[in-house]
């Protein structure tokens, strides 16, 4: 039986070729003031910057900057966006990038209003505090991967203490997010591939949880991932096909919109320790997903082997004939992994330079959520960790 759901998301997309010039009507119901922030110069180079600059324009707006937003993008960095907004009054905030850009603006915005912004990573991501209110945003999006252009959640780096934390708030879903296919033309391939690892993770995160009865989720899930991987393998033969990078975009998208997880319990344990990771190591996200995921499902898939089994048919295409249902799921595993290796994801922490002795140190700080399938503990973490040292 499904659980009981809410599905509300309020983003309205502008999807396609030439979206931007959207951006002044978009921007309407906005105030004037507005702050632009982008990454580390990726859309100076590709005219994406101009491009949106020339609507700010045509919209009226005065624009203010925040400029160099990192991957994983840090606190300080959100520290810095919470001053220019305080001392310059501005109305509403515009994020030009991947998911690192979109997060560091929800933080802003939800850090703002609050009377003393400065510990804002303790009270909301450490905390979980409810907020009240937050800056209004948008989104340009430049990269498919994370799906943050449609969801309610970021995640912010405490680099000092090595923790990387999630918080989310229905006041945080973008007002609105501009996804042209186009723009993600000259995303580096590297990044084409840890951005699919990234939504076939989010597809996986909650497919492999309960119910396990027949449900709409988990039929919808298998077709993104079965989408995702054909259009990876097409837009990494062409990376100006315009149709892979489309479906990559809008696959990115529905992957975590909250529509695959009506009525599922998700898991996310894999999201977890993959922060852990690159709290320490400043990996790309997707290139932990990939050494990890395999790795912990090889771990807990004996706690619901038909399910597995069902996903290597459908997913992967193996036909299972002759096999247990242990050993198909096994076999799914195993071509879950060797896809990776295909397209060219790492999937062993020494690819990345994590030492193995550092599952010491690691594990105790990845937190434990309990909802998938097998309720792992800080030693099983510890272990996974470690096997994620074996090919
Ligand atoms: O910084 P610039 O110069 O723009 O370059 C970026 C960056 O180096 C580059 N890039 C992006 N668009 C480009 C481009 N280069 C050329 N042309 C373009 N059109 O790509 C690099 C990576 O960008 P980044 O934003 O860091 O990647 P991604 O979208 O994968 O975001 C990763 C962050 O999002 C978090 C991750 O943990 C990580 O911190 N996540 C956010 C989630 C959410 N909000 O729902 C869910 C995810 O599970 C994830 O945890
Ligand atoms: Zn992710």
């Amino acid at each position: 039986m499904m659980e009981r759901f809410t599905f509300w998301n309020p983003v309205r997309i502008d999807f396609g070729k030439g979206a931007a010039s959207h951006l002044p009507g978009l921007l309407a119901p906005f105030g004037r003031k507005v702050l632009l922030v982008y990454g580390g110069g990726s859309i100076k180079k590709n005219g994406i910057y101009s491009e949106v600059t020339e609507q700010l324009k045509k919209a009226g707006c005065s624009v203010w900057e925040l400029p160099a937003i990192m991957a994983n993008p840090r606190t300080t960095k959100v520290l810095e966006g919470i001053d220019i907004c305080r001392r310059e009054g501005i109305d509403f905030l515009l994020a030009v990038g991947g998911g690192s850009v979109i997060d560091c603006v929800k933080a802003i915005a939800s850090a703002v209003p609050l009377e003393d912004p400065r510990d804002f990573g303790d009270r909301l991501y450490i905390k979980k505090e409810k907020i009240t209110s937050a800056l209004p945003f948008g989104t340009v999006l430049t990269m498919a991967a994370t799906g943050s252009e449609m969801d309610c959640g970021g995640v912010i780096t405490n680099w000092e203490e090595h923790r990387k934390e999630s918080y989310g708030n229905p006041l945080l879903y973008p007002k609105f997010s501009v996804c042209d296919p186009v723009y993600t033309y000259t995303v580096p391939k590297n990044q084409v591939i840890f951005g699919s690892v990234d939504m076939l993770s989010h597809t996986m995160e909650a497919y492999f949880s309960k119910p396990d009865t027949p449900n709409v989720s988990d039929d919808i899930a298998e077709t993104l991932m079965r989408g995702i991987i054909s259009n990876l393998e097409a837009a990494l033969q062409d990376l100006h096909d315009y149709t892979a990078r489309s479906n990559l975009m809008w696959l990115s998208t529905l992957a975590i919109n909250g529509l695959i997880a009506c009525g599922k319990k998700e898991d996310w344990q894999t999201h977890q320790i993959e922060h852990a990771l690159s709290a320490f190591y400043d990996i790309p996200h997707g290139a932990g997903l990939a050494i990890v995921q395999p790795h912990y499902y090889r771990y807990i898939y004996h706690e619901a082997p038909e399910k597995f089994a069902r996903w290597a048919r459908s997913v992967w295409h193996i036909d299972g004939k002759g096999m247990t249902e242990n050993e198909l799921a096994l076999a799914g595993i195993d071509a879950l992994q060797s896809w990776l290796k295909k397209i060219g994801a790492p999937t062993t922490l020494k690819e990345v330079d994590i030492p193995a002795e550092m599952a010491d140190r690691i594990a105790p700080t990845v937190n434990l959520l309990g909802i998938g399938y097998g309720k792992v503990s800080t030693e099983d973490i510890r272990k996974i960790i470690l096997s994620c040292n074996e090919e």
